[in-house]
């Protein structure tokens, strides 16, 4: 089996992607966490969040898949716990009020068991609150990704299935196969400035498609980069600014 793993890099995450844990704030509104609440961030990053969080909530615990990250996190928040986990494969022996998890959920691509993992450890009556990209997300950086590999005969790399970007009515339908309620699912677009003005789309591909390139000679990942940049300026660049084609998922529901 080819199982492809992302190796997390922290210093340029905060440096130029904040913006994933920046409108993550909107959803620890919807959140709502309570001063008696025990809540768990699933996939938690370099732990921002789960801090803000922390604040308003009785015990916030981070996990997520990266040791670079955890360690991130450890080191600037060191009254919260951390810890290395996997959002398809975890158990607390304490059972949560809520889960929250914000721009994760596209990363793991076995969802049934992380809906299953979210339900068995949620209190009866507790709430998960996640946003993640939907159906159609990042499609037009990714489908010129795809063009340029497969343009210069990297047919395997072309199709590989790295994200799970699902629709709300499918994302719905499994967790109410669980018992899941699901109060509010939406699905909207998200252009998303990126930091750089010179390099913003090749800066996010280094950060979240470097994966693509595996096995790809070191002269063409450079070539590839500056080309898919420059095709998707027509869609992607605007005033002179760098956007994503985000597209976001948000999802509430209850165990009942
Ligand atoms: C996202 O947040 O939508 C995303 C981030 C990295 C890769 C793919 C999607």
């Amino acid at each position: 089996m080819n199982i492809i793993t992302t190796k997390w890099k922290p210093e340029l995450y905060n440096e130029k992607h904040s913006f994933v844990y920046d409108y993550g704030e909107n959803l620890i509104k919807l959140l709502d966490p309570k001063a008696n609440e025990r809540i768990l961030d699933l996939g938690c990053g370099s732990g921002q969040l789960t801090f803000k969080i922390n604040e308003l909530a009785k015990e916030t615990i981070g996990i997520d898949k990266s040791q670079e990250m955890i360690d991130d996190a450890k080191s600037k928040f060191k009254n919260i716990e951390f810890q290395v986990g996997d959002a398809g494969n975890f158990e607390f022996n304490e059972k949560f009020d809520s889960i929250f998890s914000n721009a994760t959920l596209h990363w793991v691509k076995n969802y049934k068991d992380a809906i299953k993992c979210m339900f068995e450890n949620l209190k009866s009556n507790g709430k998960i609150v996640l946003e993640f990209g939907g159906k159609g997300n990042v499609q037009t950086i990714v489908n010129q990704l795809r063009d340029s590999l497969r343009n210069r005969g990297y047919i395997e790399q072309s199709e590989l299935d790295l994200w799970y970007f699902p629709s709300i009515g499918e994302y719905s339908t499994e967790l109410e196969s669980v018992g899941f309620r699901v109060l509010l699912a939406e699905h909207f677009d998200r252009p998303t400035e990126l930091a750089n003005e010179k390099s913003g789309i090749k800066d996010w591909i280094s950060m979240f498609a470097e994966s693509f390139f595996k096995d790809v000679s070191f002269n063409h990942i450079e070539e590839i980069k500056n080309e898919v940049q420059d095709k998707v300026k027509e869609k992607c660049l605007i005033n002179g600014k760098w956007f994503a084609d985000y597209k976001r998922i948000r999802i509430v529901a209850i165990k009942e």
